[in-house]
């Protein structure tokens, strides 16, 4: 334990001189501000510098969360109310400056003090994010054992602004479930970003994360499954009298903390129900919701569903729908919703929405008979006349209502909100029938997803490397840009297990996305950007934050030469590397040979080795594919 505690200060000194020289070169601030002018000079911040503000109760929260970052370790920063002209001291302002926009702020460094101003405490807030940023990465390090003398700061002036108001992540945890303590660890961690909005995905086949008191089975039966490891749709099914250990719920006393702690930190917290679809965990503990007599139980992740692909729906083995032809369904709703509503005070409600499976509504007699009563000419429009009837239900409630973008499919309801998922499509379409609209297409998006070469990283359905994410651009050509709310990135869990991994799938990825939802778009620059990232890792290791080094691993084309033969083209995502390969399964590392032509892989080689070495040391991971994996990526048989 000591010896762990003697590296960490060693570690959080050396980290120290190097950001305060880094400071001096460039400010590394994600997301990009929108006006920086960089003065010659530095403030000096004394252990014992007085913050000032106007007493008012949400600028003290600030107030205080920075003197806790600053105190760390017994530091003596003082809080007082009031202003004052003080070396040394911070000023948080509250102004009616005209110049200032909602969320915006102006962050004023000079050699003497500093100066913060808003014309609402969330400005106060992200400029606050932004003054940490611009503080030795130490900052970051919450273990640490001795006061630092005295914080140094370079000479500034920044006006910033976001681009949009919703700045999301969604965090799936019904898939794998997350603890209170987590989801407030994730929330600190996205703060830092300027992201605004928690997208709780609260259920789904694998759970129902959400006490509802007026539905106890909910959370009794539905939050607990067979524990599985492995991947995902290729899990065993529970064996018969096979108890469910794993799971979780919030409570009511949970959400209502948790709702709190993300409000301190000017962030909103979006439920989602997901409905009809995705429901096995709440037909598991109240089989009449479904239109399918039958035994069900909460998915550990087996394979009782399949995408066919090719735009085709998905069709299931157990339905997992609630049934539309119901009244009991709608009945059921609105008890989830009252509670929901009453729990959650942003003025959304996500209803899900997405890949309902049809096969068994295709062959249900109560679906037929809707159809008939209502005049439903195809189930398209029997999802929609269960949207639509949701909707009412949101709305009755005081929400408004968004859900995936299939709740186009056979007709959006009056006042639906849209989140665009697969692509920008369904956004730009809601968009043009006048609905406001959240983008979060899979292409950009989906940090679920790997982030280099599947031989590396953890296996699972697709890849989104940090450069395509930094393309992520919110506002469609053509379409009416104020109906364009904003966009999140989505951590779906099949695969998620651990807050460890949870934390390598989000970052860097949510930094791309913060800023392609933070700065203006004239501002990104992807070269400039991946070199900020970089300064941004040393303060993830300072935080124990777990991030993906993705980036720096090649990126590997294998093409067909001949019938039996593999040409390799390599290329890497950031500039400035080289990458070292073997044929013969040995480790490479700078000595070996360095790519600059397609290689062809030798005759018998069974194992293609690569490294990638910047300033002749190694950087990136040693990736390890074999030539028949080549071969197939490259449709030999
Ligand atoms: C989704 O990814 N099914 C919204």
């Amino acid at each position: 334990m000591k010896r762990i505690t003697c590296f960490a200060i060693f570690l959080f000194s050396a980290v120290i001189l190097s950001a305060q020289g880094e400071n001096k070169n460039s400010l590394n601030l994600i997301p990009a501000p929108v006006s920086v002018k960089q003065g010659a000079g530095q403030c000096t911040l004394p252990y014992n510098a007085v913050i000032w503000y106007n007493g008012q109760e949400d600028i003290g929260k600030i107030v205080n969360q920075l003197a806790d970052r600053l105190n760390t370790g017994g530091n003596l920063i003082r809080i007082k109310k009031g202003k004052s002209d003080m070396p040394g001291s911070i000023n948080f302002v509250l102004t009616n400056e005209p110049d200032i926009p909602a969320e915006g702020y102006q962050l004023i460094v000079s050699r003497k003090n500093i100066t913060l101003k808003a014309g609402q405490a969330a400005g106060l807030f992200y400029g606050t994010q932004t003054l940490l940023q611009l503080l030795p990465a130490a900052v970051e390090f919450p273990e640490r054992q001795k006061p630092i003398k005295s914080w140094t700061l370079p000479e500034v002036t920044i006006a910033d602004q976001p681009r949009f108001g919703w700045r999301g992540l969604m965090l799936d945890v019904s898939r794998h479930f997350f603890t209170v303590q987590q989801v407030k660890d994730y929330i600190d961690q996205m703060v830092k970003y300027k992201f605004n909005l928690l997208h709780l995905h609260l259920t789904d086949d694998q759970g129902w994360r959400l006490q509802i008191k007026s539905l106890p089975k909910l959370t009794d039966v539905g939050a607990w499954r067979v524990e599985r490891t492995g991947t995902f749709g290729t899990l065993s099914k529970p064996l018969p009298g096979e108890k469910a250990t794993y799971g979780g719920f919030y409570t009511h006393e949970d959400i209502k903390e948790l709702v709190k702690y993300a409000a301190d930190r000017f962030v909103n917290i979006l439920p989602e129900i997901d409905v009809p679809g995705h429901s096995l965990a709440a037909i598991a503990a109240y089989p009449e919701l479904s239109c399918t007599p039958g035994e069900y139980y909460v998915s550990p992740g087996d394979r009782f569903m399949i995408w066919p692909g090719g735009g085709q729906h998905f069709y299931g083995t157990l339905d997992n729908t609630i049934c539309p032809a119901l009244e009991k369904s709608f009945e059921f709703l609105d008890k989830v919703f009252t509670e929901v509503a009453e729990l959650f005070p942003f003025g959304y409600i996500h209803m899900g929405g997405d890949e309902t499976a049809r096969n068994f509504w295709e062959k249900s007699e109560q679906i037929k008979a809707l159809m008939q009563e209502k005049g439903l000419k195809n189930l398209d429009e029997v999802q929609s006349y269960f949207v639509k009837r949701v909707e009412k239900i949101i709305n009755s409630k005081g929400k408004k209502m968004i859900g995936w973008d299939e709740i186009l499919e056979g007709g959006l309801a009056p006042n639906a909100a849209v989140m665009s998922w697969r692509g920008m499509k369904g956004g730009i379409e809601a968009a043009k029938q006048g609905h406001e609209v959240v983008m979060s297409p899979t292409d950009f998006a989906y940090i679920d997803y790997m982030q280099g070469d599947a031989s590396i990283e953890p296996p699972v359905y697709a890849t989104l490397r940090l450069k395509k994410a930094y393309q992520f651009e919110p506002v469609p050509e053509g379409v009416n840009p104020s109906l364009i709310k904003g966009g999140q990135a989505n951590l779906w869990t099949e695969q998620v297990y651990t807050t460890r991994h949870l934390q390598y799938m989000t970052w860097p990825r949510g930094m791309a996305i913060a800023e392609a939802l933070w700065s203006p778009k004239e501002k990104r620059n992807w070269e400039g950007f991946s070199e900020r990232v970089e300064r941004h890792f040393s303060r993830l290791e300072m935080a124990g934050v777990k991030y993906a080094p993705s980036m720096y691993d090649p990126i590997v084309v294998a093409e067909k030469k001949d019938s039996v033969s593999v040409l390799l083209r390599l290329s890497t995502e950031i500039d400035g590397l080289s990458i070292h390969y073997s044929f013969d399964n040995s480790f490479p590392d700078q000595y070996y040979p360095a790519y600059t032509t397609p290689l062809l892989i030798p005759k018998d080689a069974v194992t293609v080795k690569m490294i990638t070495c910047r300033n002749n040391r190694p950087v990136g991971r040693m990736m390890v594919i074999p030539v028949a994996d080549l071969k197939k990526r490259a449709g030999i048989k």
